[in-house]
C-alpha cells in the first residue's frame, strides 16, 4: 500500500530540512548547507510491513509552483493521501504565500478531494514571544483560508522536538492498523509489568503506536528522557558504550543521571503524571544518538537505560519498528524485558 505525500510550500520555508532531519537523520546545523529543491525530489520509505510512505518534496520557487499549478497539475495533486503544505511564521510574503496555497487547495480538491490536510507552521524559534498566540493567530488566519476543507495546523522548528509531534501524528492518521497495533502493544506491556511500550519506525523514529495505559500504575515519575537541541547523550549526562560482535555492532547507551530541560514536571497532587512530550522527546534524543554513532562509524541497534525509578529497553521489534518499553518497577530485570520483546518479534512481523 502506497502512500502519497506531498510536501509543498514557499522557497526557503524548510521543507527538505525537515526531509533531511526526519528521513535521513541529519542533525539541524546541517540543514544551512541545502540547496534549493529543483522540480520535485521523491522518497520512498516503507513502513510496517506493505505500508510504503512516498514523499514528494516540491521546490517551492515560483517558477515550479506555477508548473506544478498548471502544466503538471494532474501529475501532482492526484492519487494524494496526505497534503503537509509549510508556511514561514515569519514570512515576508504572506500574501503570495496564501494565493498559492488557495490554488494547491483547489487543485487538491479537483484530483484528491480525499486527501487530509496538514499545515506547519515553521520556524517557530524565530517567532516572537509569546510564542503560542503568534501561532493560535496563524493558525486561525490559515483556517479562515482553508474554508470549509477541515485542516491540522502544528507549530514546528528543526531546532526542538515540535517537528517529531508534527510527524508522528501525520504518520498515525496513514497507518491503517494502529488501534490493533494499540492493542497488541497494551498485551506486550501487561506481560512486562511495564508502564508504557512504544512502537518507533525503524529509520525516522516516529512514533507509530502507544500502550496507552488506561489507568496509569502508581508510580512518581519523572520526565522519561530529557535534552537539549541536538545534543549527544554523553553531553546530557548520557553515557555510551559500543561493542562490536563478529555480525553486527551494538551500541548501547546508560543513563547515569539526568537534568530536566523544559520538561513539565508531574504535578504535585497528581504522582502519576507522565511528561506530555515524551514521544517526541524520544524520538529527538534517539535520532541525535544514532548520529553521534554514525559519526563514530557505529551502528545504533539497541539501548538501555537504568535510573532510580524506571527502566527503558529499546531494542529492534521488526524489521521496520523498534519499540520502547518503560518500567517503574526496579525487579524487573532489563533481560526479561530483551527476552519478552524477542518473543513477541513474531506476533508483530
Ligand atoms: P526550496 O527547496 O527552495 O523549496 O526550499 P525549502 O523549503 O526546502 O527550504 P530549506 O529546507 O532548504 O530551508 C531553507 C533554510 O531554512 C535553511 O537554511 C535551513 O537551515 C533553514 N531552516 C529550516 N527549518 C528551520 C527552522 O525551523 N528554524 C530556522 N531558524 N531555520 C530553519
Amino acid at each position: 500500500m502506497k502512500k502519497k505525500v506531498l510536501l509543498m510550500g514557499a522557497s526557503g520555508s524548510g521543507k527538505t530540512s525537515m526531509r533531511s532531519l526526519i528521513f535521513s537523520n541529519n542533525p539541524a546545523s546541517l540543514t544551512a548547507r541545502l540547496g534549493a529543491t529543483i522540480d520535485v525530489e521523491q522518497n520512498h520509505v516503507r513502513f510496517l510491513g506493505d505500508l510504503i510512505l512516498n514523499l514528494w518534496d516540491c521546490g517551492g520557487q515560483d517558477a515550479f509552483m506555477d508548473s506544478y499549478l498548471s502544466t503538471q497539475q494532474s501529475t501532482i495533486f492526484q492519487h494524494v493521501g496526505v497534503l503537509i503544505y509549510v508556511f514561514e511564521v515569519e514570512s515576508r510574503n504572506r500574501e503570495k504565500d496564501l494565493e498559492y496555497y488557495r490554488n494547491c487547495l483547489d487543485a487538491l480538491r479537483r484530483y484528491s478531494p480525499d486527501a487530509s490536510i496538514f499545515l506547519l507552521v515553521h520556524k517557530m524559534d524565530l517567532a516572537r514571544p509569546p510564542r503560542e498566540q503568534v501561532l493560535e493567530r496563524k493558525a486561525e488566519e490559515l483556517r479562515q483560508v482553508s474554508g470549509d476543507v477541515p485542516v491540522t495546523v502544528y507549530g514546528t522548528t528543526i531546532h526542538d522536538e515540535s517537528l517529531y509531534k508534527a510527524w508522528s501524528g501525520i504518520v498515525h492518521t496513514l497507518i491503517p492498523n494502529a488501534s490493533v497495533l494499540s492493542r497488541h502493544l497494551a498485551i506486550l506491556a501487561h506481560a512486562c509489568s511495564a508502564t508504557e511500550v512504544i512502537l518507533f519506525e525503524r529509520t525516522t523514529f516516529l512514533v507509530i503506536a502507544t500502550s496507552n495505559p488506561p489507568a496509569a500504575p502508581s508510580f512518581s515519575a519523572p520526565p522519561l528522557i530529557t535534552s537539549t537541541p541536538s545534543s549527544s547523550f554523553t553531553s546530557n549526562g548520557f553515557t555510551s558504550t559500543s561493542t562490536s560482535t563478529s555480525t553486527r555492532t551494538t551500541s548501547t547507551a546508560t543513563v547515569t543521571s539526568q537534568h530536566a530541560v523544559n520538561v513539565p514536571e508531574p504535578r504535585e497532587n497528581d504522582p502519576h503524571q507522565l511528561a506530555p512530550t515524551r514521544y517526541e522527546r524520544t524520538s529527538e534524543l534517539i535520532k541525535a544518538f544514532k548520529y553521534s554513532c554514525s559519526r563514530v562509524r557505529e551502528e545504533f541497534h539497541a539501548l538501555e537505560m537504568e535510573l532510580g525509578e524506571f527502566t527503558a529497553v529499546l531494542d529492534e521489534l521488526t524489521r521496520n519498528t523498534y519499540v520502547l518499553i518503560v518500567v517503574h518497577d526496579p525487579t524487573i530485570e532489563t533481560a526479561a524485558l530483551r527476552m519478552n520483546i524477542r518473543l513477541a518479534r513474531q506476533k508483530f512481523e
